[in-house]
């Protein structure tokens, strides 16, 4: 109808919280599903489903899934915009997961990058969850009819993959999915560990100092950002070659406002010793008022409670509307 609002295209995106959520997972992925809530209505999941496929310790795994959870709505998930939901709350994942397994070439989840990385270095669970990950992945986008996924650089080939499987589903049957859009950002896609700038900035990281939490307190931030590594000059100037000096001016125009030559100004001419202090003194100012808020909300955990339940039960809805679609066309008797 003419009258009718104009339904908001959707955003959806996931994100593992096996470990502490890092500077670079905020700047990198989170910074824009809050962003993209303006444009599109949301519909955010933690997914622990997907944290699986490496050993997870039972406590730790539910400690860290709850935690992760208040903390992304700290970070500005609204949930009047946005549902935000547990995976493993939602059972038309792994249900649309099975189905679309039969719609993927074995060869297509062979060529992998991050299934051959992986399994290239020997570990000894390389199991069929790993191999099987981006047909999850699959699922929980195609299953929201996102219009766009916020994700970083390394999730592309998945996408793509993800993207092929609906492509593939629709010459089939007829329109069944949309095709989703990847919305990788320009600036911020990268933040690098603060211990080795050449390598991204990771949970997985064995040296501590590597990786800013969103919960460190501001003692331990001033810690680590005094000992980032930077080069042998002394020039604070966003080059090429620069990687530490450029990974600390991203994160300082990132969590300021200000952009890169502005930083670049305001610190020209100040030694190394001036600039790392500088930079984990606005980190710490940014990411205050993310914690009291973290504190607020895992404080109460009846109130979360009802806020993941909730949210489950408006995903289930929606996911349950698609996956009856899909049973439909493959030809599934109707419940
Ligand atoms: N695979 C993503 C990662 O490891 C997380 C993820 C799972 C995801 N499902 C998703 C990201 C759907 C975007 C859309 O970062």
């Amino acid at each position: 109808m003419a009258n009718q609002p104009q339904k908001r295209k959707i955003s959806f995106s996931g994100i593992q919280a096996s470990g502490d959520i890092h500077l670079g997972n905020y700047l990198g992925a989170i910074k824009n599903w809050v962003a993209l809530q303006e444009q599109y209505s949301g519909v955010y999941s933690i997914v622990d489903m997907h944290a699986i496929t490496v050993r997870q310790d039972p406590k730790s795994l539910r400690d860290n899934t709850l935690r992760a959870y208040a903390l992304m709505i700290a970070c500005g998930i609204d949930l009047n915009k946005s549902i935000f939901f547990i995976q493993s709350h939602v059972p038309a994942h792994a249900e649309l997961a099975w189905a679309l397994g039969c719609y993927t070439p074995f060869g297509e989840l062979g060529r992998m990058t991050q299934f051959k990385d992986k399994s290239a270095k020997g570990e000894d669970n390389i199991n069929a969850g790993l191999f099987t990950y981006p047909i999850l992945m699959a699922s929980d986008i195609l299953l929201y009819d996102a219009d766009v996924v916020p994700v970083g650089e390394d999730q592309k080939q998945h996408l793509e993959l993800s993207r092929n499987i609906a492509l593939r589903v629709n010459g089939i049957y007829g329109n069944v999915f949309k095709v989703p859009e990847a919305f990788i950002p320009k600036v911020g896609g990268r933040i690098m560990s603060l211990a080795d700038p050449t390598k991204k900035m990771a949970k997985s990281d064995d040296n501590p100092k590597a990786a800013i939490a969103l919960l460190d307190t501001k003692d331990v931030i001033m810690k680590k950002f005094k000992s980032a590594v930077t080069d042998s000059e002394a020039e604070i100037v966003y080059r090429e070659g620069k990687d530490g000096i450029n990974n600390l001016l991203t994160i300082y125009s990132i969590v300021t406002g200000k952009d890169i030559p502005a930083a670049e100004k305001e610190f020209s001419g100040m030694g190394y010793g001036v600039f790392k202090p500088a930079v984990g003194e606005a980190v710490a100012d940014f990411l205050a008022p993310i914690q009291k808020r973290f504190d607020e909300l895992y404080g109460d955990k009846a109130q979360l409670e009802q806020i993941y339940r909730e949210n489950a039960q408006k995903a289930a809805e929606e996911s349950g509307k698609t996956l009856r679609r899909v049973y439909d066309k493959i030809g599934f008797v109707p419940r």
